[in-house]
């Protein structure tokens, strides 16, 4: 059977069902054990020295027994630690068009920049006279960062986009309280279609949430703004582009009308990638924004880390960031570390150390291999290739807000597959059969039965049109009635088949029971 490239399928293996493998294995798939089932206590791939004798000092509590940790020759551990990276998807395996997360290529320079001596190699206790060219990259990195924005200052160090939320939003508070106004100014406004961290953080540090209620144009008005503003509002945390791939086309107002509430402006900044080179935030009113580095300049998610998430804040809160920061000393730079020396920084630090010194590097180096006009254009080609898969599918597929041009990402919905008995879910199980990480699906909450699909500038039109090409043959199956058990029992080719998610999020099971001879060494 050949595919739409005139290749020959997967299942040009005809006939794999009828002919199950001794092993399990199916060539290049392999089944993997954990490594708990594999190893031995016994084994060991590195020989070391017995330890001398030395006195314990844990008062008695020191342990007498084996952990019993799963053993492996080197051989073995590689082998086993490939094979599972093998099981996973990666930006580096296909198109990953996950919307709001932006996995955009890693550019192997960025990578190879981080793997310098002068950087990979350095320790954040070392004197800060051998790191001058680390600090002056982190002065560098920060100088690009309020260029880009307009702002005044910037805190690199928050290791992701929620935790620079917590420091812009820290920021603000005590920026109220500088004011005296802490013990009025208590609530936060953010809206229905924020992503979930904007209100954790509002609330994790004592603001109450108001929401303002979702519109059918995907759009925050200014006039909903306006009856929930009073002498109480501390801020607003905004997101533009906003969830739904929407520019904010009313944000100068809102902002103008935050400011003359007395209160602040949070713009969430996880999808700046939109806009950069295009728009600058402080020229839209913005107080506080974090950059998500491993969205918007490249550097790698890295399977849930290491984010690295800076925040650039106005004249009015420049006063109150965080340490660390690098300063000037005649010919040498210093950094700011303690709080002590920063007696006007009012929190402290947010990080251990420095923050992600190997993401600062890579962002840097993208900035710097791109250009401005680079960047400008990587703004302008994500924005054209989330179009151009609006255009493709917008005929078979529903768009919550109307058929009118997106950003970086383009929302659907599921009213597409009312009365089809396939879900938003069901879609997305099935491209994982097709070879393609699914979109982020049931966010933004504001449209029903989300699709979110952010394909980034890295992709090629080629790429795009066999995206594209799939789910229009997904759309098609899923709507042209007869068997659906196609998406329904997806994946069927994955590693994995489906997870009871509602099991699994109802009654977890957390605790692994280790096999007999594991179980025996630890004892
Ligand atoms: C709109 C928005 N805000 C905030 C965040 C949180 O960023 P991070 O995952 O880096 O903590 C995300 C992450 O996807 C996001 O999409």
């Amino acid at each position: 059977m050949l595919n739409r490239q005139g290749r020959p399928t997967a299942a040009g293996a005809a006939g794999a069902e009828a002919h199950p493998t001794f092993t399990g294995n199916r060539a290049l798939a392999q089944v993997e054990p954990l490594i708990f089932e594999i190893g031995h206590a016994d084994v060991t791939g590195v020989d070391l020295d017995e330890p001398e004798a030395f006195e314990p000092r844990l008062g008695g509590l020191e342990r007498e027994g084996a952990i019993g940790l799963p053993g492996l020759s080197e051989p073995e551990a590689m082998r086993h630690y490939v094979r599972l990276s093998q099981m996973n998807y990666g930006i580096d395996t296909g198109l990953f068009p996950l919307g709001s997360c932006t996995m955009k290529h890693n550019a192997r320079l960025n990578e190879r920049m981080a793997r310098l001596p002068g950087f990979g190699d350095i320790h954040p206790l070392q004197p800060v006279s051998t790191v001058q060219g680390a600090l002056d990259l982190m002065r560098e990195l920060g100088r690009y960062l309020v260029t880009l924005t307009n702002m005044t200052a910037v805190a690199l160090s928050p290791k992701a986009g929620a935790h620079g939320e917590l420091c812009g939003m820290m920021a603000i508070k005590a920026a109220i309280e500088a004011k005296g106004e802490g013990a009025t100014r208590n609530v936060v406004l953010v809206p229905d279609s924020a992503h979930g961290t904007n209100p954790a953080t509002a609330a994790l540090i004592g603001f109450k949430v108001r929401p303002v209620p979702a519109r059918e144009d995907g759009w925050v008005h200014v006039d909903d703004v306006t009856k929930l503003l009073g002498p109480d509002v501390a801020a607003i945390m905004l997101t533009n582009p906003n969830t739904c791939g929407l520019f904010e086309n009313q944000v100068v107002e809102i902002a103008r009308a935050i400011h003359d509430a007395g209160a602040y402006f949070y713009c969430d900044g996880a999808n700046f990638n939109a806009i950069v080179g295009k728009a600058r935030p402080g020229d839209l009113g913005v107080d506080a924004m974090h950059i998500n580095l491993h969205k918007t300049f490249s550097t790698p998610h890295g399977g849930g880390g290491p984010g690295s998430g800076p925040v650039v804040l106005s004249a009015r809160l420049a006063p109150f960031a965080p340490v660390p920061f690098v300063t000037i000393d005649g010919d040498s730079l210093q950094l700011v570390e303690h709080a002590a020396d920063a007696p006007e920084a009012p929190f402290g630090r947010l990080t251990a150390f420095h923050g992600q010194m190997g993401m600062y590097v890579r962002a840097l180096a993208y900035m710097l291999s791109h250009g401005s006009d680079g960047m400008r254009q990587a703004s302008e080609d994500a924005v054209l290739n989330a179009n151009y898969i609006r255009a493709g599918l917008s005929d078979l597929m529903s768009l919550p807000f109307g058929d009118k041009p997106c950003m970086h990402e383009v929302l659907f919905d599921d009213a597409w597959l009312k009365d089809t008995g396939v879900t938003t879910l069901d879609i997305a199980k099935a491209m994982i059969d097709e070879g393609y990480h699914p979109m982020t699906v049931y966010f933004p909450l504001v449209a029903h039965g989300a699709m979110l699909i952010e394909p980034t500038e890295s992709e090629s039109k080629a790429s795009l049109d066999l995206f594209i090409a799939t789910l229009r043959d997904l759309a098609i199956a899923a709507t042209s009635g007869g068997d659906k058990t196609r998406f329904t029992g997806a994946p069927y080719h994955a590693p994995r088949r489906r997870l009871d998610e509602t099991r699994a999020a109802r009654n977890p099971i957390l605790k692994w029971t280790p096999p007999t001879p594991l179980a025996e060494a630890a004892e």
